[in-house]
């Protein structure tokens, strides 16, 4: 914990480690612990997490010391390897993947990786399951790496596609984190970002606070710091104001579930986003590997949205901002129908709407 005492300090103290990824086994022994930044205290520390057990992993993502589709994927599967570590057989295996699935219900990628572990599993012997789990993981991680890298590839053409028109440095909006604390390196909505900066294209991204558990306030803006990529966090309700007043020139948001007709479930204030943006003119590209794809949920209807504490709503920094006795909703996701999306950034290409086989096979 890095404790300190003033804002300024703080800032400081952060930039002086640099993590490169929010996932990663303690050593290289057979019985390291799984350390993962605990993404609740961010930014005002840099701490870390460690899961001996898959029932640490399962609270970890429970309590949301991690997040984000992908890397909840992940790292259910480092979750399997724990367990596998404590009791390879099979009735411990169906238990873990039991525990990990109820945690959280709407990405995709946790059921993914889930499925694709057992699979793996299938047929090993007990003695080796341990160690096949923990090189499954370890391959979901590398996966994910490469996938994010093709997405900043495909998003990296429409950044420098707008920049050769305008002239200007893009102005990106975005929503939530869809960067690499959200999956291991880089990010999906992010990873263009990443790698327009790496070739010189100049971009100014737009952070949308994303209320209720400020993820873009306190982990975009975090990451985009740490990256040294220009940004501007704004309360989620002035997004309609950027976009009609031509301040922004795309807006890409990541996805949690993408069904298989091009509706995407993404963090609460999405479809919002996408409506202005669609008001205005400015394009709406939603960033996401193939592994948060659905084929199996014909549409967004289908898509079963997490609905989280109201105390999550009613408190700010543990203090009521409502009267006494007053009830709150708290959807964490919601559903963008495809319509309003101009465009799908993944890990095979940039898509059209209405053309995403590549990714529903
Ligand atoms: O509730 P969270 O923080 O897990 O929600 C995360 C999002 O909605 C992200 O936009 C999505 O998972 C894509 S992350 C690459």
């Amino acid at each position: 914990v890095w404790a300190t005492s003033s804002p300024a300090s703080r800032v400081s103290r952060l930039s002086e480690r640099r993590f490169t990824r929010p996932i990663w086994w303690e050593d290289d022994s057979p019985d390291a612990a799984v350390v993962v930044i605990d993404q609740r205290r961010l930014p005002h520390e840099a701490t870390t997490c460690r899961w001996t057990t898959v029932q640490d992993t399962a609270e970890g993502i429970r309590s949301m010391q991690v997040r984000g589709a992908p890397l909840i994927g992940v790292a259910a599967a480092h979750g399997v390897a724990l367990a596998m570590r404590g009791d390879p057989s099979d009735a411990s295996l169906e238990s873990a993947i039991a525990l990990l699935a109820a945690t959280r219900p709407t990405a995709i990628n946790l059921r993914w990786a889930l499925d694709r572990s057992r699979m793996a599993l299938t047929g090993i012997r007990d003695d080796a399951r341990a160690d096949v789990a923990r090189q499954v993981a370890d391959a979901f991680a590398e996966d994910d790496v490469a996938s994010c890298r093709r997405i900043g590839e495909a998003g990296l053409e429409v950044l420098r596609e707008i920049h050769e028109r305008t002239g200007r440095p893009v102005q990106v909006l975005t929503h939530c984190n869809a960067g690499w604390l959200a999956c291991v390196e880089l990010g999906t909505v992010l990873a263009p970002v990443y790698l327009a900066r790496e070739a010189g294209l100049p971009v100014h991204v737009w952070v949308s606070e994303t209320r209720p558990r400020n993820q873009g306030a306190s982990l975009t803006t975090w990451e985009l710091a740490q990256g040294g990529v220009p940004h501007t966090l704004i309360v989620d309700n002035a997004a309609g104001h950027l976009l009609r007043t031509g301040q922004v020139d795309v807006v890409i948001t990541g996805a949690d579930r993408i069904a298989a007709n091009g509706d995407v479930a993404n963090k609460v204030g999405t479809y919002l986003k996408a409506v202005a943006a669609r008001d205005a003119g400015v394009p709406f590209l939603t960033a996401a590997p193939a592994s948060t794809f659905d084929p199996s949920c014909p549409d967004g209807d289908a898509i079963p949205i997490e609905e989280r504490d109201e105390d999550e709503v009613l408190l700010v920094n543990g203090s009521p901002i409502a009267p006494e006795g007053t009830r709150a909703r708290n959807w964490a996701f919601d559903i963008t129908p495809a319509r309003l999306v101009d465009g799908y950034l993944t890990d095979r290409g940039h898509l059209a709407p209405g053309h995403l086989e590549p990714v529903l096979r």
